[in-house]
């Protein structure tokens, strides 16, 4: 007896700390609650994947009640309470003795649901990633797939009339301004909303899935089938699929399928074994975002806000950028527009417009016809140009075979394009354009290019011994002006001992831009070209993304780290840094223009 007391004591004890972040119970009975401290417990699913409890919203001391993908590092939010409402540590949700199902503050005050959710016999955390409450009959009184936030699940149905919800950026869940729905006639739509109000404007995409002439053909619910296909079942039982790309076999992964804060709605997987791993991106709607919006109306609706433009990065994400001249409302929520820096007047006093402001090249970049106050036929660039300067309402003039678009404040709904668009000429006081030098200007822009190709040429070479040798042979190229001002990394890594710069992935995405200028494609990976700028100096540098091939990926960067890394010798082009996140591997070398080069090639 004594034995067994004891043996069981330290089994507890054993067993004890792997149980603190888990109750795994199949059904959660009447009188179980959870509150949100930094180690709370959770409830999960029976076989561990999902869980329910809450989360901690990135660094602040916010908590959401969630379900999440709970085997993967990242845990993954499918869906959440309260992304509106955050609430603070001591929160709690309980399922109390007499049948109700609620989320209170640490104050008692009720947060969700509103009503109260009672009658309540038990509740569950199921496989599929379904929360359910159930009634002593077993009838579901409610349950998290009939009321999704932005994420479907495999198994997860849409039926008529319900939609998903954007959230505003990545670790902001408040409502954020796109909706996904499956309508009454039968149709996938994909629109922004006018927030704070539900206003839709024009869909970005619509399912072909509507027939007014035969109603059995038309829609009758999306499902997210468990080989992580997305169908849209019609009412004579036929199938519509959506989704044309899998990854097999398919029980080998996770899926997701979310309508992202950008906009788009992405299918997504993640491999349920091996390290390292990610979710990527299968399938996403709609294909170009920027140019999805048709309205020729006067209101908003594109996916960036006033005042800005859209393009996409390599990856087809929208990227939202404002104006020269303007600069973002909220820099958290890059999607809410911008605001002019300094309002332009129309009372120069004796001074010229020319002598005030200058006009400022975007090529490629236009705003639809809704944002015109006037248009001028025939003219060419230098005319349109000087139109604009001395007409003291004109803000921006756009120039495209012939005519001259100028434009009111504020823009709305632009975007931009390799296309040939014409190109945009913006009206800058003097010395916002002096201060601005990043600020891109065509002519430049190319010859810029002419410069680069040829080192991009031998960056790219894709095995290490080449890169090696390359490297090795454009020696006295080395820049020594690279001020630290990223971290260093201390890890005890041999492949660290070179005083290598850690970059985040966000850090790199935003010295290429959104990675870009492409200087070039090789076997492993791409390489482009990034600023990196202190507020000493401003540095030119070329990245190179290697591709997510996991095996030789992985392989590639160590050996080209280490091996660069340790040959840090001033003769040879710098690797000044390197980001390893997850599946995002990426090296940084100083960036080598065509004249250091040439002089070193002939001698100069
Ligand atoms: C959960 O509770 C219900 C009702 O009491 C019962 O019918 C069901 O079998 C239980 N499920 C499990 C897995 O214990
Ligand atoms: C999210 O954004 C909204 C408005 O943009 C803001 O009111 C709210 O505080 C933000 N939430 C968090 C958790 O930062
Ligand atoms: C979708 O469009 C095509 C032609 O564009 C048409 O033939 C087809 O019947 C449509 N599908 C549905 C379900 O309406
Ligand atoms: C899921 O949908 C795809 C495409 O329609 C189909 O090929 C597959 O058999 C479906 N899988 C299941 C489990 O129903
Ligand atoms: C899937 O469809 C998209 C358009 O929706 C297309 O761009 C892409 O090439 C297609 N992929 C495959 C593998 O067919």
């Amino acid at each position: 007896m004594a034995f067994s007391v004891l043996h069981l004591l330290a089994l507890y004890l054993i067993v004890q700390p792997f149980c603190v972040h888990a109750a795994q119970t199949a059904n959660i009975s009447l009188g179980l609650s959870l509150t949100a401290s930094d180690n709370s417990l959770s409830w999960q699913s029976p076989s561990g994947e999902f869980a329910f409890g809450f989360r901690r919203i990135g660094d602040q001391d916010l908590f959401l009640l969630a379900i999440w993908y709970d085997k993967i590092p990242e845990k993954t939010l499918v869906w959440y309470a309260n992304g509106d409402n955050p609430t603070p540590k001591g929160s709690k949700v309980e399922l109390t003795k007499d049948g109700n199902f609620r989320l209170t503050g640490p104050r008692k005050e009720e947060i969700w649901p509103q009503p109260v959710i009672s009658g309540v016999a038990y509740a569950a955390m199921l496989d599929s990633g379904n929360f359910v409450l159930a009634d002593q009959n077993s009838a579901l009184l409610w349950q998290s797939f009939k009321d999704p936030r932005d994420t479907i699940l495999p198994t997860q149905v849409l039926e008529i009339g319900e939609k998903l919800s954007s959230r505003q950026t990545a670790s902001n869940y408040s409502k954020g301004k796109f909706q996904l729905q499956f309508k009454p006639d039968g149709t996938l739509e994909l629109y922004p909303i006018a927030l704070p109000t539900e206003f839709e404007y024009d869909a970005y995409y619509k399912s072909n899935t509507s027939d007014a002439a035969d109603k059995l053909n038309s829609g009758y619910q999306l499902v997210f089938n468990e080989s992580g296909h997305i169908n849209i079942v019609l009412r004579n039982g036929n199938i519509v699929t959506l989704t044309n790309k899998t990854v097999s076999p398919s029980r080998d992964y996770y899926y997701r399928a979310t309508l992202d804060f950008d906009g788009l709605f992405t299918l997504y997987a993640y491999p349920k074994k091996g390290s390292g791993t990610s979710w990527s991106s299968l399938w996403s709607i709609p294909e170009n975002i920027c140019f999805a919006f048709d309205s020729t109306g006067e209101e908003g609706g594109g996916p960036c806000g006033y005042n800005s433009y859209c393009r996409l990065d390599a990856n087809t994400r929208p990227i939202c950028d404002c104006v020269p001249g303007f600069s973002a409302l909220d820099p958290q929520y890059k999607l809410r527009g911008c605001k002019q820096d300094r309002m332009h007047s129309c009372e120069l006093g004796d001074s010229k417009p020319q002598d005030v402001y200058v006009m400022h090249e975007l090529p490629n970049t236009f705003w639809p016809s809704s944002s015109n106050f006037e248009v001028l036929q025939q003219l060419n660039e230098d005319d349109c140009r000087r139109s604009c300067l001395d007409d003291c309402n004109c803000v921006v003039a756009t120039i495209r075979a012939g005519r001259c678009w100028k434009k009111k404040l504020p823009l709305s709904n632009g975007r931009q394009d390799w296309n040939e668009y014409g190109k945009a000429l913006i009206k800058l006081p003097k010395s916002d354009a002096l201060e601005n030098p990043a600020s891109r200007d065509s002519n430049t822009e190319k010859k810029d290019q002419k410069t680069v190709i040829l080192v991009g040429a031998l960056l790219l070479g894709s095995s290490v011994f080449i890169n090696f040798l390359l490297v090795a042979a454009i020696a006295f190229l080395v820049f020594y002006t690279y001020r630290k001002t990223h971290r260093v990394i201390t890890s005890t890594s041999s492949i660290m001992e070179a005083n290598l710069l850690a970059f985040t992935y966000k850090e790199l995405e935003e010295a290429t831009d959104g990675f870009r200028e492409e200087l070039g494609r090789g076997a492993f990976g791409t390489v482009y070209k990034g600023v990196i700028s202190s507020p000493s100096s401003t540095n030119y540098v070329a990245i190179k993304k290697l591709d997510k091939v996991e095996q030789q990926g992985e392989k590639e960067f160590k050996t080209e780290v280490s091996a660069i890394a340790k040959t840090h010798h001033k003769n040879l082009v710098r690797l000044l840094g390197l980001c390893d996140e997850g599946a995002n591997r990426l090296l940084v070398y100083e960036f080598m223009s065509n004249g250091t080069l040439a002089s070193f090639l002939f001698g100069i």
